[in-house]
């Protein structure tokens, strides 16, 4: 997906992926990531997820990437949070009431930007990239993590041939090949979401699973 395709997404206000309440797998399963109060938790391709209000809420520090800055001007005003706007070399980071969120290319990040995260939050970050993307997005993280780190990871699953991504089926064998050699990887849970998701049964799709691991780093 060319950096295009999302700018253009969030100027006419496609962004079906945005949810209104907060996750359930992140309810469930934010103690799994043993954070404590005033410990970072990194949130790539954060979008304006309220899920980072969330985890804000539970006392750890939030550190985001995204390449829109309508999504990200649009996370701050809907949180009425006060942001403060300086550049770090390709980045504008947004920061404010606990949040930092870095306004530019996940790929560009580097490991001093996010020193320290204790954990990670993937929702529709990975399932957002096609294939050659997903490959080069898992060697990137395990590369800006350092060892110990875990991330809830929620991916999804359906017939490839039923619909073209965004979202991008993912495999439990992906995720294997993907993160296996640098992460202890932790199946949490499957959970048929069909019936929860008119806006891919109206797209013709059959069956549509999500998915929710625990994977750390080694
Ligand atoms: C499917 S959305 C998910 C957003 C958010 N995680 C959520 O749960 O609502 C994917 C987001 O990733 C952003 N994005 C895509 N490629 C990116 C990249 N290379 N670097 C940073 N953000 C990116 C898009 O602009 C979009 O907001």
């Amino acid at each position: 997906m060319q950096p295009e395709f999302w700018h253009e997404r969030w100027r006419a206000n496609e962004i079906g992926f945005h949810r209104a309440s907060v996750h359930p797998v992140l309810k469930r399963y934010l103690p799994r990531l043993n954070v404590r109060p005033g410990d970072s938790v990194f949130v790539p391709l954060c979008g304006k997820s309220i899920d980072m209000r969330y985890l804000r809420e539970n006392g750890v520090l939030v550190i985001g990437v995204e390449l829109s800055e309508l999504a990200v001007r649009a996370f701050f005003d809907e949180g009425a949070i006060t942001a403060e706007v300086s550049r770090e070399g390709p980045f504008s980071v947004f920061a404010g009431g606990g949040f930092r969120i870095f306004c530019g290319d996940f790929f560009a990040l580097e490991a001093a930007q996010i020193k320290g995260v204790s954990a990670v939050y993937d929702r529709a970050a990975l399932i957002a990239l096609p294939a050659p993307l997903r490959s080069a997005y898992a060697q990137h993280m395990t590369g800006l993590l350092p060892p110990g780190t875990r991330t809830l990871l929620i991916t999804h699953e359906y017939p490839a041939h039923e619909m073209q991504g965004p979202p991008f089926p993912i495999t439990d064998e992906e995720v294997d090949a993907l993160f296996g050699a640098s992460f202890a990887i932790d199946p949490l849970e499957q959970r048929d979401v069909l019936v929860e998701e008119p806006r891919f049964r109206e797209r013709g799709i059959t069956s549509f699973f999500e998915n929710a691991y625990l994977l750390t780093h080694g």
